[in-house]
């Protein structure tokens, strides 16, 4: 009898459960801590997929590094399910998470499920992030992770609340907002978040939290003890860089390059060289 062994091909999609799992393992402590970066479209999803990111995080960052707008406050929950929607097609392995934009959320329970499910069912993601505290949206996040929705908290610098904040600032910093923070991450982790985005914190704060919490902890702008990290893609690519981001490659430099060798080749006419004239 001849027994054909099948090659299993199947990527083992990263899921929200597996990430809960890797830092009970005590693994994100060590040697396989979480990586995460934002993508907003197909071509760059596809590159950060095939690099081994775990969680693509479609964030509403976009409403500032791909529209040029000067905080996220006017994205829409029809810019971020187009996003979404160009970054899921994308993507084999890693998770897929959606922001979920300024009063997507904010207005009643109702709504954010109504916008968290247009992000699943139009968008193709495989969970949300909201800004903020059990104590402020503890219903809508119940109403979302109801309907069976994985939801990632996000605390310390919100960047929705800048307005209210007063610019992009460090948070944490006074004992209160230390301990408020604490509570805060706490709340989110026995509410049955999957994970957690701090933003902007002392590193010995994020180092608190981290142990504090049964979730992962995703830093930026956190430090190393998080059991994770997140980049705005844009940042590491060379289209300017915060404190806590750094450029892994000069994408923008070449792509300038790119751009001017072009110019000046069809300026002089050197570009479209005879062996592309179709015949
Ligand atoms: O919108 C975003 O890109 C984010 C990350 C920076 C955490 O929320």
């Amino acid at each position: 009898m001849h027994v054909t062994v099948q090659e299993d091909r199947t990527i083992a999609r990263v899921t929200a459960a597996s990430l809960r799992d890797r830092k009970k393992d005590g693994a994100t402590s060590t040697h396989d801590k979480i990586a995460v970066l934002t993508a907003y479209d197909y071509p760059s999803a596809q590159i950060l997929d095939e690099a081994g990111v775990d969680i693509i995080l479609v964030g509403d960052s976009c409403g500032m590094v791909v529209m040029g707008n000067p905080d996220t406050l006017s994205v829409t929950m029809d810019d971020m399910v187009r996003h979404t929607r160009m970054v899921s097609r994308a993507v084999q392995r890693a998770l897929v998470i959606a922001d979920m934009p300024f009063l997507s959320y904010q207005i009643s329970p109702e709504e954010a499920l109504r916008n968290a499910g247009r992000l699943v069912v139009e968008g193709g993601a495989q969970g949300v992030k909201l800004e903020g505290s059990v104590e402020k949206f503890g219903n809508a996040i119940a109403a979302i992770m109801r309907a069976g929705i994985p939801v990632m908290g996000h605390i310390g610098l919100t960047p929705q609340s800048v307005n209210q904040i007063g610019g992009y600032k460090v948070q944490g910093r006074s004992p209160e907002c230390r301990i408020r923070l604490k509570d805060e991450a706490r709340g989110l982790d026995q509410f049955g978040c999957f994970a957690l985005v701090l933003e902007c914190i002392p590193a010995d704060l994020a180092a608190e939290i981290t142990s504090l919490v049964s979730i992962p902890t995703i830093g930026i702008g956190a430090g190393a003890a998080c059991d994770g990290q997140v980049l705005v893609l844009h940042d590491i690519l060379g289209w300017g860089t915060t404190k806590f981001s750094k450029t892994f490659g000069d994408v923008r430099g070449l792509m300038a390059q790119a751009c001017r060798a072009y110019v000046e080749e069809v300026r002089t006419g050197a570009f479209p060289d005879p062996e592309r004239a179709f015949k």
